[in-house]
């Protein structure tokens, strides 16, 4: 089997010098992060962690979505609208930048796998017409993810959908919209029921940002070809190797230490930066599961913590021409952390024809693959001897079967780290707050609080605007 590789040389002393961890840190927090890991195996399959069963328990609902994908592509569906936010669309958008073609939209209809996929992850009214430019309604459906059911930002976008779709084809609407919501709670189930739409049901127990698993990113995965299957068992895959209690042979559990260790030490950003184009959304991806999910005024005590670690998304080695300087000189207030792929899928050779100029014929006869794999360890090489932690994660080549790795490695590694610094990693109280205030301001009933208190609050003063 394929394996991750978590290779966390440079964030120790013996490379970085005295600012690195040493083996006397790692001692000491072993009793901590072993008692993350009994929480996390006690805990398994039981109130918010219902993702850890998702590798195991969805053999029916992956054929329902396989057979529903296969049904799509048989009705000549050309395009398939994602409308979601947060959890309920960055999964999606990172699994297809990284198993498609890279310009998989732009293929001829016979190169790709499955219809164009689009993912609406932002309510800007430019965005959304530009859309409706390129799509033709009655060629796409559209489907609409969220949880709650109720977001603002999601029923808006379907609300504009379903007129739409209304419009162009009367009655056959319905079969033009597939929902994935939960079961029993919000309005986005009840609309489906009373309007016939498809409906893939969200499991209890998975939040937004872990549901990637589940149909929420199944779905979309599936209707573009991708082996999903293969991803649930490179999910399970890691799922075994995150129950082992040793750290050492845990690689969740160990970037959770480490994590914890780094914060301790200042180190307040965490970059993630892979260095593959394909994988460049799973930074996105990472960004809303690490900060979301640890950012917390209150431990679940109800202490004032103000727990947390700023993700910043960075690509190689586009970035190093952006803010490499930074991370190489700047405050040592950071860890970087490395995606690298053992092998690319595919080779650009550099031809071995050269233009007569050393400075330019020492590419010749490389390749780009050997040009961004030196580029990748020169850059942690540099960073290790300017003394600034950094770590890499390897996938030896991906495919769905790492990839599920990769995010399950990182699901594990979340909730560890919440659980060390006594937050509750899966709930998001400070979201709230701004949602509630953008109800007030539409005039939503039962807002009138709310409200009240806007209009209450320290009025802008024309003197700090120029
Ligand atoms: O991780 C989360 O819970 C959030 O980011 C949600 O996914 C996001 O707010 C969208 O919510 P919903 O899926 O309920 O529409």
């Amino acid at each position: 089997m394929e394996r991750l590789q978590l290779d966390f040389n440079n964030m120790m002393q013996g490379q970085i010098g005295p600012h690195g961890l040493t083996d006397g840190d790692l001692a000491a927090i072993a009793p901590r992060v072993l008692a993350a890991q009994r929480t996390f195996m006690e805990q398994r399959g039981q109130g918010m962690m219902g993702w850890t069963s998702l590798p195991y328990e969805q053999g029916a609902v992956v054929e329902e979505i396989l057979a529903y994908a296969q049904d799509i592509r048989a009705r000549g569906i050309r395009n398939f609208v994602v409308l979601g936010i947060g959890g309920s669309s960055l999964g999606p958008i990172a699994v297809h930048q990284a198993l498609n073609h890279l310009h998989y939209n732009e293929l001829p209809d016979e190169k790709r796998p499955g219809p164009r996929l689009y993912v609406e992850d932002n309510i800007d009214p430019e965005r959304m017409r530009a859309l409706m430019d390129i799509i033709d309604v009655r060629e796409t459906v559209f489907n609409v993810i969220s949880k709650s059911g109720n977001t603002s930002e999601t029923t808006s976008q379907f609300l504009i959908i379903r007129h739409a779709l209304k419009e162009a084809l009367g009655q056959d609407y319905a079969s033009h919209i597939v929902c994935t919501t939960s079961r029993d709670s919000g309005s986005l189930v009840k609309i489906a029921r009373a309007e016939g739409f498809r409906l893939f049901a969200i499991p209890d127990g998975v939040g937004g940002r872990f549901s990637e698993t589940c149909p929420v990113g199944l779905l979309p995965a599936a209707v573009c070809g991708i082996d999903i299957a293969s991803l649930l068992a490179g999910a399970a895959d890691m799922d075994k190797r995150c129950q082992q209690q040793d750290m050492h042979q845990n690689p969740a559990m160990m970037a959770a230490a480490l994590s914890v260790l780094s914060m301790e030490k200042g180190m307040n950003i965490s970059v993630m930066m892979p260095y593959a184009d394909s994988l460049r959304y799973v930074a996105d991806w990472y960004a809303q599961l690490w900060g979301e999910s640890l950012g917390k005024l209150k431990d679940t005590r109800g202490n004032i913590v103000r727990a947390g670690q700023t993700p910043v998304k960075s690509l190689g080695v586009t970035d190093q021409h952006s803010q490499l300087q930074l991370y190489a000189e700047g405050p040592q207030d950071k860890v970087i952390t490395f995606l690298a792929v053992g092998d690319y899928r595919t080779g650009m050779p550099i031809p071995k024809d050269g233009v007569g100029i050393e400075s330019t014929d020492f590419l010749c006869g490389h390749s780009l693959e050997e040009l961004i794999q030196a580029e990748r360890k020169a850059t942690a090489y540099a960073l290790t001897r300017a003394g600034q932690m950094n770590m890499t994660i390897t996938l030896p080549t991906l495919n769905a079967h790492t990839l599920g790795q990769l995010l399950y490695y990182f699901q594990v590694q979340t909730a560890l780290t919440g659980f060390m610094l006594g937050v509750d990693p899966f709930d998001q109280p400070g979201v709230e707050n701004s949602k509630n205030a953008t109800y007030a301001m539409l005039g939503r009933a039962g807002y009138d609080d709310k409200r009240r208190e806007l209009e209450q609050a320290p009025k802008a003063e024309e003197k700090y605007r120029i």
